[in-house]
């Protein structure tokens, strides 16, 4: 009797402490099933939805679910993004353009870099300790961009920015699965580097399945398999509902660590110290999640000749994009 009543205690005074989150781009093809995940989650008890055009319909919708949560839509009214954003403890940001077939997530640059950039100064100012969240594409830009706009104001804390790259590790676990006819909850694949091409490195090497390091084909479809979704949506977009899953599970993480369940890891894009000499300033790989963001970045491991090369074949391409982005802030602050 006594120790869940403790339990409850301590749940409820920390759901009070971490509980708003915000989605920027609200109404969009992952904003939407975010955002109804997000209201199923019990632990959100507050939504801030918003969006160039829509947030209000879609808050209208999703909050008739009978959850506990309030959800509440914005408008880009001169106060709508300051008012979505403040007091917020995650804000994920799904605003941006999708790719179409035949384009590469760099393509994405020119449109979704300022959009970005727009809507992480507005978070810098309103809500400057939130868990920044990145979903729009090329993350491995995108979250550099924040980091310097966040700089630029001197607010920058490493510990709370992510690029989500939850999607890769997802599709890894779920490909493998196929091929081992297993259950894909029992398939934790770590996957490393960025969020692009040749940048994503899935490490099965250190799964329970090592020799599937040297299975090209599956590397491959972990590396590509946002191209897959863009194919078959022909012209529609590209993952939205695996998206909306993967992030919401990303966000599901922050929560429970931050209200103190220890060894939440979850693999994310951040500042990152693995490959800094090498000047890659951030990476993804599996981070221990805690009440301040970031609570420890874990090493790569140990990795097969196949995986090096592959993580070779990463670096070049991975610092690339993200001085790009860090040029991008320097060029138009
Ligand atoms: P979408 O076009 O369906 O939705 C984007 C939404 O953003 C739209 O509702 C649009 O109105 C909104 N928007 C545009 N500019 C905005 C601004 N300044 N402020 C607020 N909202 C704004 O696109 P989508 O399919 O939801 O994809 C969104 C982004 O997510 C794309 O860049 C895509 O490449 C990326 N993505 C990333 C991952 C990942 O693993 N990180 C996975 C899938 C998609
Ligand atoms: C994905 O991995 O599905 C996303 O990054 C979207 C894309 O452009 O492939």
């Amino acid at each position: 009797m006594f120790a869940p009543r403790i339990q409850r205690r301590m749940f409820s005074a920390s759901t009070r402490n971490l509980s708003k989150v915000t989605v920027l781009g609200a109404a969009g093809g992952i904003g939407q099933p975010l955002s109804l995940l997000l209201k199923m989650n019990p632990r959100v008890t507050e939504l801030a939805l918003y969006d160039i055009r829509g947030g209000p319909g879609v808050a209208a919708d999703i909050s008739h679910v009978n959850t506990k949560s309030t959800v509440k839509g914005y408008n880009p009214t001169p106060t709508g993004l300051a008012q979505a954003l403040k007091g917020s403890d995650i804000i994920l940001i799904p605003a941006g353009v999708p790719r179409k077939p035949g384009m590469t997530r760099d393509d994405l640059f020119n449109t979704n870099a300022s959009i970005v950039r727009d809507l992480a100064k507005a978070a810098a100012e309103a809500a400057p300790e939130a868990n920044l969240l990145i979903i729009a594409n090329p993350v491995n830009s995108t979250v550099p961009i924040c980091a310097e706009v966040y700089k630029a104001r001197g607010v920058y804390n490493p510990k709370r920015l992510f690029g989500v790259t939850t999607l890769d590790v997802v599709r890894a676990s779920r490909f493998v699965s196929e091929i081992k006819g297993t259950d894909p909850k029992d398939e934790e694949i770590t996957v490393v580097g960025g969020h692009s091409g040749v940048t994503i490195v899935p490490l099965f090497s250190q799964s329970k399945h090592p020799d599937l390091s040297a299975n090209a084909e599956l590397v491959n479809r972990v590396q590509f398999g946002g191209d897959e979704v863009v194919k078959a949506k022909d012209g529609a977009g590209s993952a939205t509902l695996s998206m909306a899953m993967a992030g919401a599970r990303m966000a599901d993480s922050l929560l429970r660590a931050s209200q103190g369940e220890k060894g939440v890891v979850e693999p994310t894009f951040v500042d990152s110290p693995l490959y800094k000499d090498q000047g890659i300033d951030f990476f993804s790989s599996r981070v221990e999640l805690g009440p301040n963001g970031v609570e420890k970045i874990l090493p790569v491991g140990e990795v097969d000749a196949h995986e090096q090369k592959l993580l070779e074949a990463c670096f070049g391409d991975l610092k690339k994009n993200i001085e790009k982005g860090v040029a991008f802030v320097a060029a138009n602050p």
